[in-house]
């Protein structure tokens, strides 16, 4: 497909998607993700010769949350390599991303680097090798974009710190395992200000585009991380990204996705390109109901499911 067909296609997905943004809910455990105006929509693709495709609110920033956890993994491979898995499985969990309940008997050592358990361990390595853990994973997208206008929203980032005592309690039980080597209270300030990076679908499209290029940056040529690091970022994405919805995603998408709790969903297609639709009301997985409509319309149409 080329480009003017990918527009054309985006325009009438978000046209056509626009009646399900009533469906769903705000998330607000967060209490300043709930005064996110509900009724957006966006979608943008980025394909391997840079071109970047806009549609709807593609260019509004929102609160990245959990889709900050695909950038952070990134880091995390590239400083440890391989022996990150000794810390973190490669499992589904099928429990809520929030869950504690597989941590006491699988001894502290969570299922997958995308769940919340996973991800604080992913930022507790992180805490290990910089001084500012979010800053790295904001210079990292920096980097990526190739600009220095992203940022973390301060106000989503004290909210989320003022009111997380779940991930606190995640964090301390961790610890109790002692498989977290930073205090939980470092760990939970650098996680909730980097899921507090607001980003557009254009720039999180944009800055994902390595993970459809074998790791290597499609215009820049430089690699971001190799090529067997990014086929295991796919893969999590695939079966761990929608947490206990990632089988009906496989089934309904098929391909790598990332979802957050602002309403994206970033999706990859090896070898083509990246996507990521918007929309802030959720299912109650947490997952963004009109998001994942339109890329579900998108595989459906392009054919691009990798099943
Ligand atoms: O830790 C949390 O609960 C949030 N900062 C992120 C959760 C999230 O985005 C789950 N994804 N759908």
């Amino acid at each position: 497909m080329n480009a003017s067909s990918l527009q054309a296609l985006i325009d009438d997905i978000v046209a056509a998607t626009r009646s399900r943004c009533d469906e769903g809910a705000v998330a607000d455990y967060i209490p300043a993700l709930a005064k996110v105006p509900p009724d957006r929509l966006g979608m943008a693709i980025a394909t391997l010769d840079g071109t970047v495709l806009r549609a709807g609110d593609a260019t509004e920033p929102f609160s990245i949350q959990s889709i900050s956890k695909l950038f952070a993994l990134t880091l995390a491979l590239r400083r440890e390599g391989e022996s990150l898995w000794r810390r973190v499985g490669r499992e589904p969990s099928g429990t809520p991303f929030n869950s504690l309940v597989l941590l006491e008997r699988e001894q502290g050592i969570p299922r997958n680097p995308f769940v919340n358990a996973g991800a604080l361990v992913i930022t507790d390595v992180l805490c290990q090798r910089f001084l500012q853990p979010e800053r790295a994973v904001l210079e990292f997208i920096h980097g990526l974009l190739g600009r220095t206008d992203v940022a973390i929203d301060a106000g989503v980032a004290r909210s989320e710190r003022q009111h997380s005592d779940r991930n606190a309690a995640i964090a301390h039980f961790m610890r109790s395992f002692g498989k977290l080597g930073s205090q939980p209270a470092t760990v939970l300030d650098a996680y909730c200000a980097q899921c507090a990076i607001a980003m557009s679908c254009a720039d999180l499209a944009r800055a994902s585009l390595f993970l459809a290029a074998d790791g290597r940056d499609p215009l820049g040529g430089s690699p971001v991380v190799d090529a067997l690091a990014a086929r295991r970022i796919n893969a999590l994405m695939l079966t761990c990204g929608a947490y206990d919805a990632a089988g009906d995603f496989a089934c309904r998408i098929g391909l790598p996705t990332k979802t957050g709790v602002g309403g994206g969903i970033l999706a990859v297609v090896p070898g083509r390109m990246s996507l990521c639709a918007w929309s802030p009301r959720l299912d109650a997985n947490g997952n963004s109901i009109a998001a994942a409509a339109a890329i579900e319309r998108f595989a459906a149409e392009t054919g691009l499911s990798i099943f």
